[in-house]
């Protein structure tokens, strides 16, 4: 953990009547934070316009634009100038050295890549805690139809715990009850989301073969049935390790924010890192890979057409699906590096690429537009990433279900950090009122 002891210098605050100094906060790459948590205790009583103001000034920040909320060990962005990086490595490099989904997981989780004997072990874990309850095969039979699969995802996630008393209760100071919750989080998701299709599909339930390691596994419980083995290859098993690498973690977005102050009240793993699968679902968040796809895919039937999009992206009617970033002002590094992958995927599985090329034309028209130049607006890590699930033949409705089993190891270890951190407090922000001054009831009226 970091020391929050680092003050190097101050802020000087002038305000009503009084003049405070705020200390600042710096990382380790030289961010600066500006130290509020006595700002209502030096400015209790302060006069402002003449009126004294009990209890103290607040900050005002909807949406968090520009407050921190924690210190942080595990991901390091700087959106100005395009990085991205786990632990202190860059993501191009854990992208093109070819590690594994679970070796990044582990180093997201754990703090550093694994040896072979800590991959062995892990892997050992994760196989021995991929199988569901018996019983959870009720939960699915329950399910209507064609339900949408993040919905069950959230639900059976935190539903899995319940057959796992224990994990509810783990101390996340303990080694190894940590890493055993971990494993069984980690490997029960995949098992849950391929559960889900099949549901959604009316498909057999696959059961986890003990052979295969994490993604072939999944791809074996998504698309094998019991009179078709099903083979991944490896261009297919290469191209969802990666996407699973790019989307391991990305510090405090709105759903590992979701998990962090679920477990400030000191929530359990399990519950946590389910409402996070819910917040990721929204379109302006995980949900935009579903949004993309179908814009592109509508251009195709030729229902829109790419300068109509732009045009109505310019005349604020919607907001073009992959574009923008709170934090990038340059191109989305992880979009890069999934942009080069769908070029040579496509290739390499023969698929023809209608959607890709329209991405590419909508793309180059808008990085030339004034309107995205003066927005800083480029396309994120969604806006590629659907063309590359979409050509390994993973299907639309469950692209976000992917991006929340890439993210439960960003979600496993922020929880853990939050958990940890010393003197941490329940998360729990003001408000400005700007309701109804205090009023009297009329009884006159009547009830
Ligand atoms: C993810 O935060 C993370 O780290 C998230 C994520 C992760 O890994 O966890 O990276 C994953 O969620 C990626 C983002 C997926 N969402 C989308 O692609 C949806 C489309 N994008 C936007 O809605 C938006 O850009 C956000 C939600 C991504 C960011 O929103 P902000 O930071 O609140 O910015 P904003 O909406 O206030 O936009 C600032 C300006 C506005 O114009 P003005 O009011 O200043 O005139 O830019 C405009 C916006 O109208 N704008 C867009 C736009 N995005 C922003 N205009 C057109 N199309 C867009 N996509």
């Amino acid at each position: 953990m970091v020391n929050f002891t680092q003050e190097t210098t101050s802020a000087t605050l002038t305000i009503g009547d009084r003049v405070i100094e705020l200390p600042l906060v710096v990382g380790t790459e030289g961010e600066v934070a500006i130290d509020i948590r006595q700002l209502r205790q030096q400015t209790d009583g302060v006069a402002i316009n003449g009126n004294l103001v009990p209890g103290g000034v607040i900050s005002f920040d909807p949406g968090y634009k520009n407050t921190g909320s924690c210190q942080s060990e595990i991901t390091y962005i700087n959106g100005e100038e395009g990085i991205l990086r786990y632990r202190g490595y860059n993501i191009a490099d854990l992208a093109k050295k070819g590690y594994r989904f679970i070796d990044v997981a582990m180093l997201i989780i754990f703090g550093e890549l694994p040896t072979a004997a800590e991959r062995a072990n892990f892997r050992d874990l994760l196989t021995h805690n991929e199988l569901l309850d018996e019983d959870m095969r009720k939960f699915f039979d329950s399910l209507p139809p064609h339900g949408d699969p993040m919905a069950i995802l959230s639900a059976a996630v935190q539903c899995s715990s319940l057959y796992n008393p224990e994990l509810r209760a783990i101390d996340p100071a303990d080694p190894e009850g940590f890493t055993l919750a971990a494993a069984k989080l980690l490997s029960k998701v995949r098992t849950i989301a391929a559960f889900s299709y099949k549901k959604a599909i009316g498909q057999p339930i696959r059961y986890p073969n003990p052979e295969l390691d994490y993604v072939r596994n999944f791809l074996h419980m998504m698309f094998s049935i019991p009179n078709k083995p099903y083979h991944a290859s490896e261009t297919e098993v290469d191209a969802l390790n990666l996407f699973l690498t790019l989307h391991a973690d990305h510090e405090q977005n709105c759903s590992t924010s979701t998990v962090r102050m679920v477990g400030s009240s000191k929530a359990n793993l399990f519950d946590s890192a389910s409402s996070g699968i819910s917040a990721l679902a929204g379109p302006l968040h995980g949900g935009a890979n579903i949004a993309v796809v179908n814009m592109l895919e509508k251009v195709s039937r030729e229902e829109t057409t790419v300068n109509e999009l732009i045009g109505l992206a310019k005349s604020k009617k919607i907001k073009l699906p992959g574009f923008g970033h709170r934090l990038y002002k340059k191109y989305d590094p992880r979009a890069r590096i999934i942009k080069q992958k769908v070029d040579k995927l496509l290739g390499e599985l023969n698929h023809d690429a209608p959607l890709f090329t329209i991405a590419q034309q909508l793309e180059e028209i808008a990085l030339t537009d004034d309107y995205f130049i003066a927005k800083r607006l480029y396309p994120n890590v969604d806006f590629y990433s659907g063309i590359m699930l979409r050509a390994i033949g993973i299907p639309v409705n469950m692209f976000t279900v992917m991006f929340a089993m890439a993210r439960m190891a960003g979600w496993i270890a922020q929880w853990r950090e939050e958990m940890l951190t010393p003197g941490a407090a329940i998360q729990r922000p003001r408000q400005v009122y700007t309701g109804a001054p205090e009023r009297t009831i009329d009884w006159e009226m009547g009830i």
